[in-house]
């Protein structure tokens, strides 16, 4: 063991913190115990093995300097950790933790399977990926390995578990993140073949996947299993959807080989994690997150500025995952590398990004990265210290936000977000219409948006989650683009409208069922009954169409589809003016209660201001209620509950300075003082929190503020 160092040998960084009062923990010995770490983190990723040892203290101060109270070390470091196969070097990593801790910050630990060695790729070339054309991926970028190759798998996992042995207990190490990014499918004939196994398991017969998929069109039926190629892109609908269920089962399968071995090894309390990509939908993320502690996701916004409602519906789709708090493990400081034009966020907008995250349940923001290596690939990306290893402009920005998270933790220790209104999400779904989009302008998680934005901005709370979890908390459930609709989902949205709640479907629900197939009944297929209504058919649109009704005169665009109302208790909500002719005077959305409960379906692509109209339609009708009240447009309200109390986040994302009257008196956490109105620049951030310490949920928070 260490002794202890003593304050006056810790250089002038300790003594700033100390002066921040920052320094309760830094006192520690590094292996002692480590305090429990503040509620809401802020990190950055750290590339030790990059510099010189002599050079850590250094940045480390630097970090600490800015209240970064986590780094997360080693997912690119494999050939640093094991240079040669089965030796191992981890006293570096050690040092890198020991030295860190004693600057009051934790460490989070990337197992480095995104980038192997090249002795592995050389000596087992069979654990390397192959593209679509049969190529094999080479050694000198990342993420090259093969991630359904059992040889990979067993070196993976040999890593994996010597790091979970040496670090596993360590009080500095607050968790662990498996790989970096999963993204790569390999295509290899041993793929194929497991490809294959995997479908004969879930099939059990060939008569059965043939009639499932229907391959008497264009003489694709099966007779052996090896017959069954992978397709991509363009293929039949079933194999297209069977292929992507596989590569969601394959990296869970992928992560859980390291999964085991750190858990085994690891003290519980140790979070496992995944840095995932918003609404990149390479694999299915709900399969994925199963075995997950925690979910977190790596934040870019590459050109352009932040759009508040397209990331937010990612922040609320990741924490859905797990439905619960998350991580951002990665987000840009500044700029990134790889977008067309890397412009830079605007002054202030980093900060703003930042606690609209901890607004939507983050409880981590981390910036990639510190600094940038002096090689490699990246070398243009935002940093928080130059080559020199100075501060870039950025830092104080950043080290404010440190000094904020750290102010406001404990107002926001335990909170979490809880939504009266859901948007379901589905990765079959997406895929399924990403592969006939029928319009090619239609892209499904615009579609999302579009329904995500309004009723965001009303409900000022939304939950995004996947049509099979459980409903019965909402009011409203609202489903753009549900287009595959298992059993067990319709099953599960019927009974919540037979319990009492509202369900709006959006256009293009229910066309497909479990294997991609066509529904055999018209759309919304098994819910046609409860709608009292289907479609008669869709059209996708050249043109604007003219729509009017309940929710005002506006257009539909790029699609519509021609309803009918088959119940006397089924509504139209909109119809369609003179278009095609087919849809001239017909039924764009019908509505139908049900007891309690209330089904609708919109058929049409609506504009801004009918989204808005039809949002502000379904929160009414559903006795939704801002969890807040109202604020001036482009302000955001973020709300985070806890036993205590509530803390609201308000963001200003206008374009000019804006006045808030609050509902009632509440405390400003970072400026102090009970407030009854705020002021907030452009990309300004106000934190409150309610004066009274009593548990509060939705449905009586409203309540709380005498509203
Ligand atoms: C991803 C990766 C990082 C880095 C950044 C750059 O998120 O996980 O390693 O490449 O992109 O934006």
């Amino acid at each position: 063991m260490r002794s202890v160092q003593p304050l006056r040998r810790r250089g002038l960084g300790a003594v700033v913190a100390a002066m921040l009062g920052l320094m309760a923990p830094f006192v520690m010995e590094s292996q002692t115990p480590a305090p429990p770490p503040p509620a809401i983190l802020l990190g950055t990723a750290w590339y030790p093995e990059q510099w010189p040892e002599s050079r850590w203290d250094a940045d480390l101060a630097l970090m600490q300097q800015a209240g970064v109270r986590m780094v997360r070390v080693g997912e690119f470091a494999w050939s640093r950790m094991e240079p040669a196969e089965g030796r191992y070097d981890l006293d570096w990593l050690d040092r890198a933790i020991r030295a860190a801790a004693r600057r009051g910050i934790y460490t989070v630990l990337g197992t480095p399977t995104p980038a192997p060695p090249a002795w592995l790729t050389q000596k087992y070339p069979e654990t390397l990926r192959m593209d679509k054309d049969g190529r094999l991926a080479e050694h000198g970028n990342r993420q090259q390995f093969n991630f359904a190759n059992p040889k990979y798998r067993e070196l993976a996992r040999a890593i994996a578990e010597q790091m979970a042995r040496r670090f596993g207990r360590d009080p500095w190490v607050l968790g662990w993140q498996i790989d970096n990014e999963y993204d790569e499918e390999s295509y290899d004939p041993a793929t194929k073949a497991q490809f294959q196994q995997w479908l004969k398991a879930r099939y059990g017969t060939l008569d059965n996947l043939n009639a499932r998929w229907t391959t008497a069109y264009w003489s694709e039926t099966f007779f052996d299993w090896s017959q069954i190629p992978i397709q991509t892109g363009y293929g039949n609908p079933g194999l297209l959807l069977s292929w992507k269920r596989f590569v969601s089962d394959t990296w869970r399968s992928y992560q859980k080989n390291q999964l085991e071995v750190l858990r085994a090894n690891s003290d519980p309390k140790k979070f496992i994690t995944t840095n995932m990509m918003g609404w990149f939908d390479g694999y299915d993320h709900y399969t994925v997150s199963q075995d997950l502690d925690l979910a977190a996701w790596d934040d870019y916004v590459g050109q352009g500025h932040l759009d508040p409602a397209r990331n937010g519906a990612a922040h609320d789709l990741t924490r859905g995952f797990k439905r619960k708090n998350f991580w951002v493990m990665e987000t840009q400081p500044g700029s990134v590398n790889w977008a067309s034009i890397n412009n830079s966020l605007n002054k202030g907008e980093v900060r703003a990004m930042a606690w609209h995250a901890v607004g939507h349940g983050a409880d981590t923001v981390s910036y990639w990265q510190w600094r940038s290596a002096m090689n490699g690939q990246e070398q243009y990306h935002g940093t928080l210290v130059g080559a020199d290893g100075t501060p870039v402009p950025l830092y104080a920005e950043v080290q404010q936000l440190g000094a904020e998270f750290a102010k406001a933790g404990p107002a926001l220790a335990g909170t979490s977000v809880h939504s009266e209104v859901a948007i379901l999400h589905s990765y079959d779904s997406r895929w399924a219409i990403e592969w006939q989009r029928h319009n090619g302008e239609y892209n499904p998680v615009a579609e999302l948006v579009s329904y995500y934005k309004p009723l965001r901005a009303i409900s000022q709370s939304l939950d995004i989650i996947p049509p099979t979890a459980p409903l019965s908390q909402y009011k409203l459930v609202v489903a753009p683009g549900l287009n595959v609709l298992s059993d067990a989902a319709a099953r599960n949205l019927i009974e919540y409208v037979r319990q009492g709640g509202h369900l709006v479907l959006g256009q293009r629900s229910a066309m497909k069922d479990d294997d991609n197939s066509l529904q055999p009944a018209r759309q919304p297929g098994p819910l046609a009954e409860l709608l009292g209504g289907r479609v008669e058919q869709y059209y996708a649109l050249v043109d604007a169409v003219p729509v009017e009704g309940k929710f005002g005169a506006g257009q539909a665009r790029l699609w519509a589809e021609l309803l009918s109302a088959n119940d006397s208790k089924t509504e139209v909500l909109e119809t369609y003016g003179a278009s095609n002719g087919w849809l001239d005077g017909q039924p764009a959305a019908i509505t139908r209660q049900v007891g309690k409960g209330r089904i609708t379906y919109i058929g049409a692509w609506l504009d801004d201001a009918g989204m808005a109209n039809a949002a502000k339609w379904m929160t009414d009708v559903s006795g939704v209620k801002p969890a807040f009240g109202t604020v001036p447009d482009g302000v955001e309200v973020d709300p985070r509950y806890g036993d205590h109390g509530t803390v609201f986040i308000l963001v200003n994302f206008s374009k000019a300075e804006q006045t808030i009257s609050l509902p009632s008196a509440l405390e400003d956490v970072l400026e102090g003082g009970a407030k009854q109105s705020v002021t907030l620049p452009v990309y300004g951030v106000a934190v409150l929190q309610t004066p009274r310490r009593a548990a509060v949920h939705p449905g009586t928070h409203s309540l709380l503020l005498g509203h």
